[in-house]
């Protein structure tokens, strides 16, 4: 095993979850190589240890003490394949920071990740949930994910058709547990047109808007448009959107908007995206806070952990805003970050 990956037991994981919740690992490793990932496997498979993959915390909820083998995710790479006079293949270890790479790709003049600037995590975790801001997803861009099969115990190299990607999902999010994430290739591109019609990012921009901008650019203003509206988890410990957006049949849009004319929604075939955010800020919940945890006071959407919250007391809160919305509205809510421990 490479230098990091020592064997810990009993650590601590509330800076290792952007939330900062207080929890146990009974064992933890950091993994820097795919042999450090074999070896560690097999040491949870000898001992019977259950074990959990764990990125930068950016999208759990720890319920509880994790009773077995947390594994980091730390294998690092960025580098380019197959550049041409169009584009080039941007190839990222599991471990590499998201929004390092998203600087980096964009430094560099290629277009494609510039609207996911500032999404903490690491480019292993980003096709688990396919993130997606200011109408790019992951899935626009990328060409193949490389990862351990721990059915057939193989590294298997799935290529963007493989991975079931939709809103916020994926194969990966379906099949918990069954792969692990090693590598990921994204096609980026010198020509594609920049996506600068999101509301938000079009307001910020108004008359500098222009299909010459620089990707580093895009990427600048979409991280103010970002400051403005979600807290940074550094400062104010939280998982980014809490719920997806739920996507309701046409007929139950067109009923909530007899209803309530300024309900949001964005129409997709013969469904809509209704604004979970504008939901869960009708039923007040906006700024709510109960002393411990609380509702981001810009982004309903966004729960936040003011001063010592548990797991527990987030998803407390969080079945508390589902059921408000659902007696009011009759949408069900999906939370978004995966619940773990406890
Ligand atoms: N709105 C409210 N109240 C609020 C916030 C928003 O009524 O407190 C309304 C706004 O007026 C707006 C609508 O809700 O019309 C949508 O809000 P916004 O543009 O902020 O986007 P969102 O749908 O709430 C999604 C993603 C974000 C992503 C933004 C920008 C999901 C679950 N969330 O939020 O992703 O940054 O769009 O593309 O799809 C994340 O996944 O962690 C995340 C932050």
């Amino acid at each position: 095993m490479s230098h990091g990956a020592e064997l810990q037991e009993m650590v601590g994981l509330s800076k290792l979850n952007t939330l900062c919740v207080s929890a146990t690992a009974k064992y933890y490793i950091d993994v820097e190589s795919l042999d450090d990932l074999h070896n560690a496997l097999a040491l949870a498979q000898k001992k019977g240890h259950q074990t959990l993959v764990l990125g930068s915390g950016s999208n759990l909820v720890f319920a509880g003490d994790f009773d077995g083998l947390v594994i980091r995710m730390r294998i690092a790479a960025r580098y380019w394949e197959q550049v041409d006079d169009t584009g080039a293949t941007l190839v990222l270890g599991a471990g590499e920071n998201w929004h390092d790479a998203v600087l980096y790709a964009a430094g560099a003049g290629y277009r494609g990740i510039e609207n996911l600037a500032l999404i903490p995590g690491t480019a292993g975790a980003a096709p688990v949930q396919n993130i997606g801001a200011y109408g790019v997803e992951l899935c626009d861009t990328l060409i193949s994910v490389t990862a351990l099969d721990r059915e057939s115990n193989e590294l298997v190299c799935l290529d963007n058709s493989e991975c079931g990607f939709a809103y916020r999902d994926s194969l990966f999010k379906r099949s918990p547990g069954r792969y692990i994430i090693s590598e990921v290739r994204l096609r980026l591109s010198r020509t594609k047109p920049l996506q600068l019609g999101y509301r938000d990012l079009e307001e910020y921009l108004g008359d500098t808007a222009s299909q010459d901008m620089d990707p580093l650019t895009v990427a600048e203003a979409v991280m103010a448009v970002r400051r403005r509206k979600l807290p940074d988890p550094e400062m104010i410990p939280n998982a980014g959107s809490f719920f997806k957006n739920p996507i309701v049949p046409s007929e139950k849009f067109d009923e909530l908007q007899t209803r309530y004319p300024q309900v949001v929604g964005y129409p997709q075939n013969a469904t809509v995206k209704l604004a979970a955010a504008w939901l869960i800020d009708q039923c007040g919940w906006k700024g709510y806070r109960n002393g411990k945890v609380g509702v981001h006071n810009r982004q309903a959407l966004v729960l936040i952990n003011h001063s010592g919250g548990t797991g527990a007391d987030i998803l407390e809160l969080a079945s508390e805003i589902r059921e408000s919305v659902q007696e009011r509205f009759g949408v069900a809510l999906e939370m978004e970050p995966g619940v773990v421990g406890g």
